[in-house]
């Protein structure tokens, strides 16, 4: 870490930028885990839960981490070594930018694989490939695909490719165009498709399913599966959005575009499952049929439905314009690394940090097929280990330290300079990042880490540990605010 550079091309205004980041935040997660995990998880209740934890831990964990990219005015490893050195902590806290470069890496590494299965389904609906599909072709379809590791592998590096095309012409040309472009059409398609949903007849079973909280069916295990994907669905706690916020000018207000981001990208996972909801109902299908409920079930409703070839091919090419938004993000806090503290051009840091990454992602692309049964983490196999570890293990300890930092370290009037708040709302804000947030994510990464059996024993601990920490911190005079 010898060269220090600091973020210098920034946004051409704050209109870019939270487009930017509302398409880093609206992904995969919003078209294909939001729906397939509120179905599995009953409806209503699992959303109203998730409405929850992205207001009490999503928006104050982003509001933070946008406020210590801009503070630390870098990139995040670098970010966090200037604002430690800033409020007299520990040096150490670079670690925290260090693990959300890396996990962004990993999670871009298989990002790529699942968007590609968009893809692939995107010209396949193209040319008609779903018209009339039965059930049991849908299933063998796909099995199809997830079988066949050189059309995985071809999808995974064309999606590779273009990420690291846009990424390396940096953040006007590169990102701030693709943006440009992808966001409007993103929204055109949605509204589109909102619309078809409306005509399905199944738009009334669709809205009740999703905002009637039938609360028999919410189990402790939906809970936390809702504040992990609260956290995975806003892009928070490994540094992309520390990134961004780097890039972003004082003039600038980090509440309003925080504000937006949890906006705009809940109010798409809410309309996303609005319009698949509609689709597989009508068509008398399951809403519960886990992570095949876009590649299986889907299908085989629009192959049903007058208009689907055109509906269902304008469907994936929204899947695969909104992954590739996000998939931009996952790549930049990596690239700004090795180019603001290695001295690395971004042409050449995009290019080759974007085939070491792709090169990570054979290893999901095998996952599904020759690697099936080789077992990496435990009885995971590849994909699924990095996707534990990322999910799992790494996000909620960025967003648990991003919060222990600007809740506890960072200095009183560095959080009124980064967070625009009057003083009584930024009390709650604070109250939330020292009590609410950390606690909550300390219980899902316990439990995560151990499996349902142990985790009172887990928690327990992670809380006295937590507890210890903070009364730590108020004897040392960091109880700042
Ligand atoms: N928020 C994206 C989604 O919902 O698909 C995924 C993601 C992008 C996570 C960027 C994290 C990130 F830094």
């Amino acid at each position: 870490m010898s060269q220090l550079k600091l973020s210098e091309e920034g946004w051409s205004n704050q209109t870019i930028f939270i487009l930017a980041a509302i398409g880093s935040a609206v992904g995969l997660g919003n078209l294909w885990k939001f729906p397939y995990i509120t179905g599995e998880n009953g409806g209503g209740a699992f959303v109203l839960v998730y409405l929850a934890c992205i207001l009490l831990i999503g928006i104050p964990v982003l509001l933070s981490e946008l406020a210590l990219g801009r503070a630390g005015q870098a990139n995040p490893v670098q970010s966090m070594a200037n604002l430690s050195r800033q409020n007299s902590a520990s040096p150490l806290w670079f670690l925290l930018g260090l693990n959300g470069v890396l996990a962004a890496a990993l999670i871009l590494s298989f990002y790529t694989v699942v968007a590609g299965w968009g893809a692939a389904y995107f010209f396949e609906s193209l040319q008609g490939a779903f018209i009339d599909i039965t059930p049991d072709q849908a299933g063998t379809h796909f099995e199809g695909l997830l079988h066949n590791p050189y059309e995985l592998m071809f999808w995974h590096s064309a999606l590779s490719l273009l990420t690291a095309i846009v990424v390396a012409k940096g953040v006007k040309s590169g990102i701030e165009r693709a943006i440009s472009f992808l966001m409007p059409g993103l929204l055109l398609i949605l509204l589109v498709l909102l619309g078809y949903a409306t005509t399905t007849g199944a738009f009334g079973q669709s809205f009740g399913f999703l905002f009637y909280p039938d609360f028999t069916k919410l189990s402790w295990a939906a809970v936390l599966t809702a504040m992990g994907h609260a956290f995975f669905t806003l892009s928070i706690g490994l540094g992309t959005m520390m990134v961004y916020g780097s890039y972003l000018s004082r003039k600038h207000s980090i509440v309003k575009a925080g504000m937006w981001i949890a906006f705009a990208d809940t109010l798409v996972a809410l309309l996303a499952g609005l319009v698949i909801f509609s689709i597989v109902f009508a068509n008398g299908l399951q809403a519960g049929s886990g992570p095949g409920l876009l590649f299986q079930t889907l299908p085989i409703a629009f192959g049903q439905m007058t208009g689907g070839w055109f509906f269902g091919t304008l469907f994936f090419a929204l899947v695969v314009m909104a992954a590739l938004s996000s998939s931009i993000s996952l790549l930049e806090p990596a690239v700004s690394w090795f180019e603001q503290n290695w001295d690395i051009k971004r042409l050449k840091a995009a290019w080759l940090l974007g085939f070491i990454i792709w090169v990570v992602g054979i290893g999901s692309v095998l996952s599904f097929n020759d690697w099936a049964d080789v077992h990496f983490l435990g009885e995971r196999n590849f994909f699924e280990s990095v996707d534990f570890l990322t999910a799992n293990i790494m996000l909620p300890l960025g967003g648990l330290l991003i919060s222990v930092f600007v809740a506890w370290v960072m200095k009183q009037e560095q959080r009124y300079a980064e967070i625009e708040l009057e003083q009584g709302a930024m009390k709650w804000l604070l109250m939330d990042l020292r009590w609410i947030a950390p606690v909550a994510i300390l219980i899902v990464f316990a439990t995560n880490l151990v499996g349902a059996e142990s985790t009172w024993v887990m928690v327990t601990v992670a809380l006295v540990v937590y507890a210890v920490y903070v009364v730590n911190a108020i004897r040392n005079g960091h109880l700042n605010g």
